[in-house]
Parts: structure tokens; sequence; C-alpha cells
């Protein structure tokens, strides 16, 4: 199944918050991924698409079964060509990059997907000249901390009761400086890794 990872446009905005709402317990409003989406000179927005038309094998529950297996949508609309699967965000300021949000639908995880979204903006925050990179996870979240583990992160401390839907504390955690040779061997193996496992899966990123 291939995909690309574009910078995300206005127009993908609904499509966004649709993957926001199934992948999220608290998604954002619609007017921060426009604010952000028109705010390129301070942050990189992109999202993930899967190239091509046509249902994902997995049922999206909230739409039913038959919705993804018919050619139409409910509302007469064709599918979406190259469906929006995933997106990611990072804002830069002076020489800390924080990586806000990032996130790929259920019946895509664990094929690299997050981990192309990470490193893409791994790569952006060392072109924009930071140094560091901090972001935020639920401590219950250990899929995503173990992603950011794998790129240096590290926990530096706790908000408490950061998270409003349930009170869960935050854990804040930093990688190491990216701004260095050894951070630069150290991506560029990965991204090697990374890269040779999306093999054929992978048509760009164009960001
Ligand atoms: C976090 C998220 C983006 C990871 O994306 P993904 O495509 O499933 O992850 P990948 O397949 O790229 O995995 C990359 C790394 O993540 C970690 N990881 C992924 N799935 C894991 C699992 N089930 N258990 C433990 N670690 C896991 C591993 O370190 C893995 O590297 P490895 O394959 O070398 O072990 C995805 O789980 C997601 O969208 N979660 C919901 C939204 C969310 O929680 N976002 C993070 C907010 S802080």
């Amino acid at each position: 199944m291939p995909f690309k990872v574009e910078r995300m446009r206005i127009e993908d905005v609904p499509e966004v918050l649709a993957v926001d709402r199934r992948c999220f317990s608290t998604p954002w409003p619609e007017s921060t991924y426009r604010r952000e989406v028109n705010n390129p000179d301070k942050n990189l927005y992109v999202v993930l698409r899967r190239v091509g038309e046509g249902p994902l094998t997995n049922p999206d529950p909230r739409t039913g079964f038959l919705s993804n297996i018919l050619p139409f949508r409910k509302d007469g609309a064709s599918p979406t060509p190259n469906p929006v699967v995933g997106y990611a965000g990072l804002w830069v300021v002076a020489d800390e990059a924080h990586i806000t949000t990032i996130a790929v639908l259920p019946e895509l995880r664990g094929r690299k997907l997050g981990e192309l979204l990470l490193e893409t903006l791994l790569e952006h925050a060392i072109g924009a000249g930071a140094s560091w990179v901090t972001l935020e996870a639920r401590v219950s979240n250990q899929v995503a901390q173990a992603l950011y583990r794998k790129y240096t992160f590290k926990n530096a401390g706790y908000r408490k009761r950061y998270y409003s839907d349930n009170g869960e504390d935050a854990v804040v955690m930093w990688s190491d400086r990216i701004d260095t040779p050894e951070f630069a061997e150290k991506l560029a193996g990965l991204k090697a890794r990374l890269y040779e496992s999306l093999n054929g899966d992978l048509m760009g990123v164009c960001v």
C-alpha cells in the first residue's frame, strides 16, 4: 500500500479533523489547525496520504461497513483520492522545536508510518536551526513514548493533570541535542533502516 508525506494545506483540514477524532479523545478544534497551517514560517504540519483511491480494508466503525465497500459515499461524493491517514506537527521557537501532535489511523499502525512522520519532523527541526526537540505525552501512552525514545527522547519531568478529559499527567520528553554530528549520524542510521523497511511503500516525502 503506497504512502506519501506532504505539507498540510488548508484544504486538508476537514480530513485531518476526521483522523484526529479517531486518534485522540480530545481532538483539536478546526480553528487550531487553520491557524497552524496559516503560520508556515514558525511551524511544519504534514499529512500522510495513502496513494490511490478506494476504501481501507478495515471498516470505519463510525460510518459503518457499507461505506467502506461501496464505491461512493452516502452523500454521493466519490472517495477521496490519496486520503489523509495520518498527520503531525511541529513548532520551532528560537532553538527549540516542539512536537505538537502526531497520529496515524488505528488500522495502519505498526507499519512504521508514525516513525516516518516523526523522522520527517526531526529533519525539518534540524533544517530550521533548532537545537533540541520537546513534546508531551500521556503517561499511559507507552507506544508513543517508545517511538520517541527510539529517537533519543528522554523523560525530563511531568505536568500534573495536564489532560483535561481524565486528569492524566503528561510526561515531558526532550531529545538529545539535534544540531550535532552525533545526532545527524544517529538520525541517518535510523532513517536508512526506516526507509528500507518501508521499501516500495514510500512514494515520497515532499515538505
Ligand atoms: C504513536 C503513533 C503515532 C505511532 O505510530 P505507528 O505507526 O503505530 O508506529 P510505528 O509503526 O511507526 O512504530 C515505530 C516505533 O514506535 C514504537 N511502537 C510502535 N508500536 C508499538 C507497540 N505496539 N508497542 C510498543 N512500542 C511500539 C516502537 O518503538 C516502534 O519502533 P520499532 O518498530 O523499531 O520497535 C500511533 O500509535 C498513534 O497514532 N497513536 C494515537 C495518537 C497518539 O497517541 N499520538 C502521540 C501523542 S503523544
